[in-house]
Order: structure tokens, then C-alpha cells, then sequence
């Protein structure tokens, strides 16, 4: 079904739930994905549905903040320069940028300290996005180093600042 022509943006309230959009990338950090979402869903007045995929329109529309979590070197690439060949980088590619998106970069030390990764993010924070930093640690594929995606806690603490100052719910 095409998407209403009508249809208006609504204006996030305090006593409304909200919509939160997690984007995954192909970085080993996906495997924190379960617990993530699962303390996002502790978030006072966050949407507890899932519900099948639709559109990449429908989706920017129905989210009041996005999450990319990780966001590895393949996908920072695409969304530094516009590309958008799946659902994923099609709802960022489409995003209202007067809403939140904010992204964890994770990826391999050796990824993270090539030149194009800093230009890259540089591109993403000059679009209006947040970064949640990486953290340096030992990696999944046994370097030391940066690139491991922030603890869970760190991005979970972020989504909560970033919705009560654009949306208005409380942090418990
Ligand atoms: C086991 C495994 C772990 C990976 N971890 C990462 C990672 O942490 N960061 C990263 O940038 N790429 C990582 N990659 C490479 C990406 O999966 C690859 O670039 C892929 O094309 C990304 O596609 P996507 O951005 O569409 O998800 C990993 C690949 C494998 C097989």
C-alpha cells in the first residue's frame, strides 16, 4: 500500500510510547544485539511490538529516533557517501534529519585507524548524526585495540539522554 500523502509527522509527547529504529551492520559486535535490545525495551515509554518489515518510508516515519549497532566499515562507507542499496542504508539514506540517528561504530583496529574511517565519521557527524564512540579493547578476533563497539550500558545511557532532550521522556 502507498504511504498516505496526508499523513502528518506526529509530535512525540511525554505520555505517548516511542519508536525506536535498530539498524544492524555485519560487524561481530551484532552478537550484543539481543542484550542491547533487551535494555533498550527497559526504557520508560519505549514501543515493546515487533512488526514485519515494511517500507523504508514507513519505517523513517514511524521512528522517533534511530540506532545503527553496530555500524561496521562496509555500511559507514555507504552512508558517508549516499549509498543506499538495502532496507538498511534506504531508512538512513531517507532519515528526517530532524529526528535523532545515532551510530556505534564497530569494526577491527586496523579498519578504524585507516585514514578513510575518520573522514568517514567526520561525514556522518556533519549530517547531524551522533557518534557513540568505539571503545579500544581486546577484540573478538584477538587484536588489542580500538574498534570494539561501545558497552551496551554506554549506548543504552546515550538513546535515554538523547530521547528525553529531543522527545521529552524521563530517565529513570
Ligand atoms: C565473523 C565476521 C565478523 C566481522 N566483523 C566485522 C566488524 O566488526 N566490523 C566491520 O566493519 N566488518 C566486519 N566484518 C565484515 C563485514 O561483515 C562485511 O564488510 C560485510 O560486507 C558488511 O555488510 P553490511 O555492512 O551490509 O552488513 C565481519 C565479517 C565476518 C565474517
Amino acid at each position: 500500500m502507498e504511504p498516505s500523502a496526508s499523513r502528518t509527522v506526529a509530535t512525540p509527547q511525554v505520555d505517548r510510547k516511542f519508536h525506536v529504529l535498530v539498524g544492524v551492520t555485519g560487524s561481530v559486535a551484532a552478537l550484543k544485539l539481543p542484550l542491547l535490545v533487551s535494555k533498550l525495551l527497559d526504557v520508560p515509554g519505549m514501543w515493546k511490538c515487533r512488526s514485519d518489515p515494511v517500507l523504508h518510508i514507513e519505517l523513517r516515519r514511524w521512528a522517533d529516533l534511530m540506532l545503527v549497532a553496530p555500524l561496521d566499515a562496509n555500511t559507514l562507507g555507504k552512508v558517508a557517501s549516499g549509498i543506499c542499496d538495502n532496507l538498511l542504508t534506504c531508512v538512513i539514506r531517507a532519515w528526517d534529519r530532524n529526528k535523532p540517528l545515532l551510530f556505534c561504530p564497530a569494526m577491527n583496529t586496523a579498519m578504524w585507524e585507516h585514514p578513510v574511517t575518520a573522514q568517514q565519521v567526520g561525514q556522518l557527524k556533519a549530517f547531524g548524526y551522533t557518534e557513540v564512540p568505539c571503545v579500544a579493547k581486546k577484540l573478538v578476533c584477538g587484536d588489542q585495540g580500538l574498534g570494539a563497539m561501545a558497552e551496551v550500558e554506554t549506548i543504552v545511557d546515550k538513546v535515554k539522554e538523547v530521547l528525553s532532550h529531543h522527545c521529552g521522556i524521563q530517565q529513570s
